[in-house]
This record gives C-alpha cells, structure tokens and sequence, in this order.
C-alpha cells in the first residue's frame, strides 16, 4: 500500500464515524426539539380532526402544534384545564417567528416572549397575545374555523 493511502485510512476512517456521530446527534436533537406537528387539511374553511387523534396527540402535553395546507398560518391547539380545547395563531405578535409549544408556558425562540396557554403575554417584547381561532366541537370531531 503506498504511503499516501495508508495514512488516509484512519483519515477516512474518522471522518466516516464523525459523520455517523454527527448524524445520531442531530436526529436526537430534533426529537427533543418538538414534537412531529400535527397535520391536517382544510376543507371549505375548517380545519377538522376527530377527537380519538386528538386524544391520542395530546396524552404527553396539552398543547398541539398543527399545520397544514391552506392554514393561514401554523396553529397551536390547546387543551384546557377544564377539558375542553382552544387555538391559537402560532405566529409571534412581536416579529412573527413560529412560537414553540410547552405544557405550561409557550415560548418564542427568536427573542424571549412568553405567553400563557390563552395567548396572553407573560414576557415581552411581544405586546399582543397571540390571536384565538373559533372552534366548533362536534360529537365526533373538532373544527377550528380558518374562513
Ligand atoms: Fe417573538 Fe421577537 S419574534 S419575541
């Protein structure tokens, strides 16, 4: 084996483990990062789910981020304390970042806002709380009015 190969191997070698480790750390960050979003469609104004998907989305947290195609935006569904559901434009009221989930608090990531589980602002900069959706709960589904 010339010399130069031989001392590429380890080289190569290296660079093949860094990239797998690399790749393992990302994936586990993403993970914990969020939650996959939920995704749903919207049909003539409404945004529709079943209320077994969402038992089954909202049994870690009670807050859901969903989107979809043609929402006006991302979305945050919320289940209340009292057991019942609200939703929320996702889209910060300071400089318009998508704010993140959490079980007590949801936080913009771009600049520090907080806001409580009704949209209202807890932390600035933000000023505004975030907008509310209509919802309308039927029997068997949930719909959060988009028109
Ligand atoms: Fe959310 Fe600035 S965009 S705090």
């Amino acid at each position: 084996m010339p010399e130069r190969d031989r001392n590429d191997l380890p080289r190569r070698r290296f660079l093949v483990q860094l990239a797998a480790g690399t790749g393992l750390v990302a994936g586990g960050l993403s993970a914990c990062a969020s939650a996959t979003p939920l995704r749903g469609r919207r049909i003539e104004g409404r945004i529709v789910w079943p209320h077994k998907e969402l038992e089954d989305r909202l049994r870690d947290g009670p807050v859901l981020l969903v989107t979809g195609e043609g929402f006006p935006e991302a979305l945050l569904l919320i289940r209340t304390e009292e057991g019942g559901y609200r939703a929320l434009g996702a889209r910060c009221t300071h400089l318009g970042c998508q704010v993140r989930p959490g079980k007590h608090v949801l936080r913009c990531p771009c600049h520090g806002s907080v806001f409580d589980l009704a949209g209202n602002v807890i932390r600035g900069p933000a000023a505004k709380p975030l907008p509310g959706y209509d919802l309308e709960v039927t029997e068997s589904h949930l719909e959060i009015v988009v028109e």
